[in-house]
């Protein structure tokens, strides 16, 4: 498809996703503060709105619609707590905003050429940066609305599929080289980037994630009262903040159910834990004698085909991901028409389910290794800080990923049921903070060939 038309209809679907999804709250709920680690779903809205003003208008040569509106919408320089006290536009200012910024930058899209030197437009990267960067809020503004108090988000649901096949417990990934990251992904941003070769020990890794049914053993065993699974930084915390359990369970006699969206339902055992964060996964991965995964190893497992010797862009082949009428799902028509077809078969993505489906779900989806689920359902906590790759260079600004880089943030890989699949592949990084819980976030384990963790 011509790469003009995929970016119209791209920016298109995510702000119908965006739309869509703010559409059922009343005023009040768009401009409440719901926790003081998210921000006011309206202050999401107009923020995307902002950063497509900067990116979409004023770095590709035209006037903007808001510069005076820059202050209050930049990220940096108001922390989440702070937004509600700011002087935010209003629903229908919001809105012309935001259709303001599009349909200027619609007509700009029209008059630039996208096959030049300029590595911003080159492969219209700066598009697909803007696309992920609305789809990224989305998901962002999904946790939000889990944090809505009851009654809560009710959006129409379809099931979640049953699981289909069982997978293997754990598959082994022989040692060697692999091809970590890309070069030629159009659309990958800079800590992403570029591929280079790692060579890995032999590891085993869970075929799917832990589940809510395993993580309940660890609680029942008494997981949280002993300090020998957790980390020192990670029983300070599991004290201090109280943790017993993962964060929306709640006990029901002799079991639990948890709260999705402000909604009770008993805790279903066969889907992956959400909600747990990076010290409550690596405590449970001591317990179960394992260990979190590297960043390399969850890369490997998911992406590497040992036998063409080459990176899937995603764990079942490369894409694009393709819809029944075998149109790609990343590009062309609206945002409901990306919601079904073939993707629908490999990965749970897209809030399709508005939550994660069981492990077996999708075995279609299984890498080369045979790990299933490794895109959509749950991020993946993996073990590894966020890091530069070497080589790394920032683009197109430092404050994307560069300023996040140390130890003060782990890397999470895989994608949610609530990631858009424009912004799922193999590649992609995302981080943390180890205390973080309302992200939809789970894992799975690994170890040493020789016997349990390291
Ligand atoms: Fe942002």
């Amino acid at each position: 498809m011509d790469l003009k038309r995929r970016i119209v209809d791209e920016l298109a679907a995510g702000r119908a996703r965006s739309l869509d999804l703010l559409e059922p709250l009343a005023p009040e709920d768009l401009v409440r503060q719901h926790s003081p680690l998210m921000s006011p779903l309206i202050w999401d809205l107009a923020h995307i709105g902002n950063y497509e003003d900067l990116w979409l208008l004023r770095a590709v040569g035209v006037d903007g619609v808001g510069p005076h509106l820059d202050d209050t919408y930049d990220a940096f320089r108001h922390p989440r707590r702070d937004r509600p006290s700011l002087d935010l536009l209003d629903r229908t200012a919001t809105g012309r905003y935001l259709t303001d910024v599009r349909s200027r930058a619609v007509d700009r899209l029209d008059a630039v050429s996208l096959d030049v030197e300029s590595p911003l437009l080159r492969d219209g990267f700066v598009y697909g940066m803007v696309v992920q960067h609305e789809h990224q809020h989305d998901e962002t503004m999904l946790a939000t609305l889990n944090l809505m108090a009851a009654p809560g988000y009710r959006p129409a649901l379809l099931p979640t599929p049953a699981a289909r096949a069982a997978a293997p417990a754990e598959v082994l990934v022989e040692a060697g080289p692999f091809v970590m990251g890309t070069s030629d992904e159009p659309w990958a941003y800079d800590n992403e980037r570029p591929a280079h070769v790692v060579d890995l020990p032999a590891f085993w890794i869970d075929a799917a994630p832990v589940t809510n049914g395993q993580y309940a053993e660890f609680v029942a065993a008494g997981g949280y009262d002993d300090p020998r699974w957790w980390v020192q930084d990670g029983w300070a915390w599991r004290q201090e903040a109280g943790l017993e359990h993962p964060q929306f369970w709640q006990r029901t006699g002799d079991g639990w159910c948890h709260r999705r969206f402000g909604w009770d339902e008993p805790l279903a055992a066969a889907e992956p834990v959400q909600h747990v964060c990076w010290y409550e996964a690596d405590a449970y991965a001591r317990w179960a004698g394992k260990r979190l995964p590297t960043e390399a190893e969850w890369e490997k497992a998911a992406a590497w085909d040992p036998v063409a010797e080459c990176h899937r862009r995603y764990p079942w082949g490369d894409g694009p991901i393709e819809r029944a009428d075998g149109s790609p799902a990343n590009g062309s028509a609206g945002y409901g028409s990306a919601r079904g077809g073939a993707l629908a078969a490999l990965a749970n993505l897209d809030q399709r389910h508005f939550g994660p489906a069981a492990v077996g779900a999708y075995p279609a989806g299984a890498s080369a290794y045979g790990c299933v689920q490794m895109l959509g359902d749950v991020w993946e906590w993996t073990s590894s800080d966020f890091r530069p790759y070497p080589g790394f260079a920032a683009y197109p600004y430092r404050e994307y990923s560069e300023v996040f880089f140390g130890p003060e943030y782990k890397v999470l890989r895989g994608g949610s049921w609530a990631t858009h699949p424009t912004v799922a592949r193999t590649t992609f990084r995302n981080w943390d903070y180890p205390i973080r819980r309302q992200i939809f976030a789970g894992f799975r384990c690994a170890r040493d060939p020789d016997g349990g963790g390291r």
